[in-house]
């Protein structure tokens, strides 16, 4: 059994008081007792307070993106052990905003993916398709390039120590969702091919789905076989939307 994953991915939302108050709200209305991980994916400017006010409480803290190289003459990057030196478990790698908005590419990606492995931070890979992709019926294929650049890159291993969010991307912001059976076909997808490579990691690894997960879907979503939790972005900010999510689960 997979236990299940929640992670809000928060972007570049919020104020010094604002996360203060929204992680006051989570901590205090979270249920322990659920089977259920919870994650929060902060600005990097955020992290160290995210921290400490997380410390000693069930829920993680993530970034939403980090460096590919180890340290050095790259401005502008956050390396992992910088990200481990604050407490940091989980990086977002490769979302779709990165993607399209900043050109990030699956090579970049999968560097990203490699780097956080090494470093000791758990990526979180995201992949997804276009609206246009869709439609023209290359949803798998592009999911299977991009998987395939990070599998390629760092080994099928290393999802020992990963997660995968399928996100798709004319469901992010959009307040389009995937059917709960739309998504579990893609989740069906990946996990097939990473049973090519190795049946038990396969098995074992979490995907989670992000695109518009809200408090009156997500229930639906998380019972499909292989969906294994979200991506949270809009919701994740509103903490009484964000908890049912992470409720929603089991
Ligand atoms: P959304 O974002 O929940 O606001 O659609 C999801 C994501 O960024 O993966």
């Amino acid at each position: 059994m997979r236990r299940a994953l929640v992670v809000g991915n928060w972007k570049m939302n919020g104020t010094r008081d604002s996360v203060r108050q929204l992680l006051a709200d989570l901590k205090a209305g979270l249920d322990v007792g659920k089977p259920v991980d919870v994650a929060v994916c902060a600005p990097f400017v955020f992290i160290p307070e995210v921290a400490e006010q997380l410390k000693g409480s069930a829920i993680a803290v993530g970034s939403q993106n980090v460096a590919d190289q180890k340290s050095g003459a790259f401005t502008g990057e956050i390396s992992p052990a910088m990200l481990v030196e604050f407490g940091v478990r989980y990086a977002i790698v490769g979302h779709s905003e990165r993607r399209a908005v900043y050109g990030e590419t699956d090579a970049l990606v999968a560097a990203r993916y490699a780097q956080a492995i090494e470093g000791g931070v758990i990526p979180i890979l995201c992949v997804g398709e276009t609206l246009e992709q869709r439609e023209s019926g290359d949803t798998f294929k592009v999911v299977k390039e991009q998987l395939d650049a990070v599998l390629d890159k760092a080994g099928v291993q290393s999802l020992g120590k990963a997660v995968i969010a399928y996100a798709p991307v004319w469901a992010i912001g959009t307040g389009k969702t995937a059917t709960s059976q739309q998504a579990q076909e893609v989740h069906e997808f990946i996990r097939g091919e990473i049973r090519k490579r190795d049946a038990a990691v396969a098995e074992k690894v979490q995907i989670l789905y992000g695109g518009s997960v809200k408090a009156d879907n997500a229930a639906e979503l998380f019972a499909m076989a292989d969906i294994d939790g979200g991506l949270i972005g809009g919701a994740s900010l509103d903490p009484k939307a964000f908890l049912t999510i992470c409720h929603a689960v089991g």
